[in-house]
């Protein structure tokens, strides 16, 4: 009988919840208000000749390594973060090797780590999901071969100084430093300008959050130029699809848009913050276009009432891979004044029908709920 290998045997099939998403859609972070006109105007452009054509990514690619201020070589775009994560663990992965990961995070980076037949070494944030600086570098041994942090960090909204990312990248030289900005245009923190000299930093880059691109599955891998040369191996040739290299430059000329749409989310999200410590809800304030919340024993009632009101929102304690410290976690999607106002409204009566209220505000400083 045909088998797979032991490591995807043993692997759990991760299936996030995206079936039923009818409705507002506040459940993965993406854009709620979709891509720029301009992108819909390149898609309708789009003829039989171009679908025939194998798709030439190049082209694309110097042109986003300009806007990034950087050289061609050491940019590849990808099918989204998630593949980016894929041909890091498979340039520099191999079975028995360990990839540190801070949890609680995203939860791609241990698939593909395991996938690979390497360890992951979770190393837990500290309170209120600070960065576990000293406890990662105390785990870096000669087997780190990556280290993936994702800044901000998704479930829960934190950031991380650039000089934390830059030491770890100088105290394990031998290890791939994954540094994942798919919020970064919701937060401004980036080491981009540090992917040309440190040798084993990569960053990461999506357009499926703050371009409203999710669909069609556009991210980019930066990083050193003979380090890319060695992930692009890895990489098929067509990994990234004609339609989305035909609208992507419409998509990164049209800064405005996005800019746009980045400040209602920033102006949105200090409002929900702010609501949500009037309602007494313990909250973690965010540098993403998210809030984790902690709702307690009822985030199943919390969830489902809210998609009785037809807002969709991700229950981050029945996710499987979920850490411990999200129990009870509920994630909320920011968008615009029109769907950050319906969630407020639904909060409010959620709140109320379900006797969430404890009467104490959250102090909305540090996220330390009453
Ligand atoms: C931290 C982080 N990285 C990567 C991704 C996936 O990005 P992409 O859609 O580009 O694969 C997500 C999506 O939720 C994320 O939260």
């Amino acid at each position: 009988m045909l088998e797979a290998r032991a490591a995807v045997r043993t692997l759990h099939t991760y299936r996030p919840p995206l079936a039923g998403r009818t409705g507002l859609r506040l459940d993965f972070n993406e854009s709620t208000v979709g891509c720029s006109p301009r992108v819909l105007d390149r898609l309708r452009m789009l003829d039989a000749e171009v679908l025939a054509r194998y798709p030439e990514r190049e082209p694309v690619e110097c042109e986003v390594a300009g806007f990034l201020g950087l050289d061609s070589a050491q940019v590849l775009l990808t099918n989204g973060v998630d593949e980016a994560i894929h041909l890091l663990c498979s340039a520099y992965l191999d079975p028995g090797d360990q990839a540190l990961i801070v949890v609680p995070t995203f939860a791609m980076y241990a698939v593909f780590v395991r996938v690979e037949g390497a360890q992951v070494v979770e190393v837990r944030a500290g309170d209120n999901f600070a960065f576990p600086e000293k406890q990662l570098l105390a785990q870096v041994n000669p087997r780190t071969r990556l280290i993936a942090v994702a800044n901000p960090n998704n479930p829960t909204g934190a950031v991380v100084e650039g000089k934390v990312l830059i030491r770890i990248a100088q105290a394990a030289p031998q290890a791939a430093l994954l540094v994942d900005e798919a919020y970064f245009e919701f937060c401004g923190e980036t080491l981009m300008d540090h992917a040309r000299q440190i040798e084993n930093l990569f960053v990461a880059r999506t357009f499926s959050k703050a371009y409203g691109l999710a669909g069609l599955r556009i991210g980019i891998l930066a990083g050193d130029g003979r380090q890319m040369a060695m992930v692009r191996r890895v990489a098929s040739p067509y990994n990234v699809n004609a339609a989305a290299l035909a609208v992507l430059p419409g998509a990164l000329e049209d800064q405005e848009y996005v800019r746009g749409y980045v400040a209602r989310v920033l102006s949105n999200r200090a409002r929900l913050q702010q609501e949500l410590g009037a309602l007494g809800l313990h909250y973690w304030p965010s540098h993403a276009n998210f809030v984790l919340v902690r709702i307690g024993s009822s985030h199943g009632e919390f969830v489902q009432a809210l998609r009785a009101r037809g807002i969709l929102v991700r229950d981050r304690n029945s996710d499987r891979h979920s850490d411990p410290r999200c129990e009870g976690c509920v994630r909320l999607t920011v968008g615009s004044d029109e769907h950050t106002e319906a969630l407020i409204d639904a909060l409010r009566d959620v709140v109320e029908q379900l006797g969430l209220r404890s009467g104490l505000p959250t102090d909305s400083r540090n996220g330390v709920g009453v």
